[in-house]
């Protein structure tokens, strides 16, 4: 081997001077640096000040590594966001632009982060030359003190100024010098031992395996199930829900009408879901059948609007807690629309005939059927604002903002538009009705008023009821309404 030649007599790679205390070195190293040496470097058992100005050794350039890498990532961040979100897979979500800065900031922070790690931790090992098995200095027994209580200067033969006997000279003459020390090339063959190099290679053959078996699955047009070695519970005799419960692996379907749910059975209520009906419909049910029907969801049963007080259903969706009051009965056999069309889309049928409905009343709740505390009418207070005074206004009068901006447009952009104020809460007709249609009204909508029971639960409509109660007793109640104990205090105000 290359060794072989010069065997017994290893090729000198360096000169190593020890020093015993830290001052010496540091002189020492000024002067090599001042001799112009280039290629040195100094141990120390501790970091000394002022080593890297002594020998001349440049601030490291690993921040500027981090720096771009870090430029780069949060760059590839938001360009990666943008390319796909605005460019290549725009999609408009909740009206929401293509492209927000704030939206996307977590992704460009993490991707800067990523990359400046990595920088850091592969530049660090890189510009040290990293990983280095095994270096010649090891080899000097005096040299494993540099992490005890010894200093070192070490310099190449490498460098340009290094002169054989001149160097040696040079560091024999430092003060507080306690041994110049030759370093000789490590002569341990350069090659990896046959073991590592045989697992190596078996390593690198089995990597390319897991590549292998994706590609061929890629590719593979064959009907049989993927490989899936951890099944889980992935393939067995079950049928999904809103599925059709077919014949499986040669078993019968398990149902003879091939449904793989079985229709709710009319009246049942999940365990714990039991509402009273009239909490929710704001009607009072007139047989314990009835209940039934109005435990129902309140949903479905907008568009299948049967009376419910005359006729349950056992069907699909017996759920009728909305009363025919507006259209007849049968005007809409109970499967013609879908389930979930909207309540707009029923509107304008209903719209059409602003007049009192000529269907009896269903058989609306008088007062509200929950406790009334001043909370209660506190909570209406809170929800109304919220929900129904942009419309009705803040005191019910009908003035709220959305209906000025609309007579407002129409006086300056198209005279002679219609639009249909939002009712004045405080007329004979709305303080007459009792609280069970108003909870009505703000659960399903009236005519042009859209329904608010998807958005508000129940015991919040009912709030607001109160406070609809409330707004009006301001304008119908008499004096003798007002407690003796109250009125004392307005009295007292001078009111
Ligand atoms: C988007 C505007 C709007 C909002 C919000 C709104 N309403 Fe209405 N409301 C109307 C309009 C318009 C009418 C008149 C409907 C008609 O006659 O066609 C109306 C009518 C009413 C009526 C009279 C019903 C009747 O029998 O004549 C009541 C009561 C009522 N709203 C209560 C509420 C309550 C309570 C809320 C809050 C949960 C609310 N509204 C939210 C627009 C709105």
């Amino acid at each position: 081997m290359a060794q072989d030649s010069n065997n017994s007599e290893p090729k000198q790679i360096g000169l190593l001077v020890q020093f015993d205390d830290p001052d010496s070195l540091l002189v020492a190293c000024d002067k090599v640096r001042k001799a112009g040496y280039t290629k040195t470097d100094a141990y120390t058992p501790f970091p000394l000040h002022g080593i890297d100005e002594a020998l001349g050794i440049k601030p490291t350039k690993l921040p500027w590594i981090v720096l771009t890498l870090g430029i780069i990532g949060g760059t590839v961040g938001l360009l990666l966001q943008y390319t796909t979100n605005a460019e290549f897979y725009p999609f408009i979500i909740s009206a929401k632009p293509r492209f927000s800065l704030p939206a996307n900031i977590p992704v460009i922070f993490e991707l800067t982060i990523l990359h400046s790690a990595f920088a850091v931790f592969f530049g660090m090992l890189l510009l040290n030359k990293l990983p280095m098995f095994s270096n010649p200095l090891f080899r000097v027994p005096e040299f494993a003190r540099a992490t005890d209580d010894k200093f070192f200067l070490a310099i190449d033969v490498t460098d340009d100024k290094y002169k054989p006997n001149k160097t040696k000279e040079m560091f024999e003459g430092f003060v507080g010098q306690t041994g110049v020390i030759d370093v000789f090339e490590d002569p341990s063959p350069n090659e990896l031992p046959v073991v590592i190099k045989y697992i190596g290679i078996c390593l690198a053959v089995a990597a390319i395996i897991p590549p292998l078996i994706l590609w061929s699955a890629l590719n593979s047009t064959s009907g049989a199930p993927r490989i899936n070695p951890i099944r889980d519970m992935d393939i067995q005799l079950r049928a999904d829900t809103q599925t059709q419960s077919t014949e499986f692996q040669g078993r019968p379907s398990v149902f003879p009408d091939g449904r793989a749910m079985r229709p709710r059975i009319p009246g049942t209520v999940a365990r714990g879901e039991w509402t009273d009906p009239v909490l929710l419909t704001g009607i009072v049910p007139e047989t314990a059948e009835k209940n039934v029907i109005f435990l129902q969801d309140e949903e479905p049963a907008k568009e299948n609007a049967e009376k419910p007080a005359e006729e349950p259903k056992a069907e699909d969706k017996p759920a009728a807690d909305k009363p025919a009051e507006e259209k007849p009965a049968d005007a809409k056999p109970m499967d013609e629309k879908p389930a979930d069309a909207k309540p707009e889309e029923a509107k304008p049928e209903e719209g059409a005939a602003p007049t009192p409905p000529a269907e009896p009343e269903p058989n609306w709740v008088k007062f509200v059927p929950i406790e009334v505390t001043s909370e209660t009418i506190k909570r209406g207070q809170n929800r109304f604002n919220i929900y129904c005074s942009v419309c009705h206004g803040y005191a019910g009068e009908g003035d709220g903002l959305v209906s000025r901006r609309a007579f407002e447009l129409i006086d300056q952009a198209t005279p002679g538009m219609a639009w249909l104020p939002p009712t004045n809460l405080h007329t004979d007709a709305v303080i007459q009705q009792p609280d069970g249609k108003i909870f009505h009204t703000i659960t399903h909508g009236i005519r042009k008023m859209k329904g608010y029971g998807d958005q508000i639960p129940p015991e919040d409509r009912w709030a607001i009821v109160t406070y609809v109660r409330a707004l009006q007793k301001t304008r119908t109640g008499t004096p003798d309404e007002i407690p003796a104990i109250k009125m004392k205090e307005l009295e007292l105000k001078g009111q």
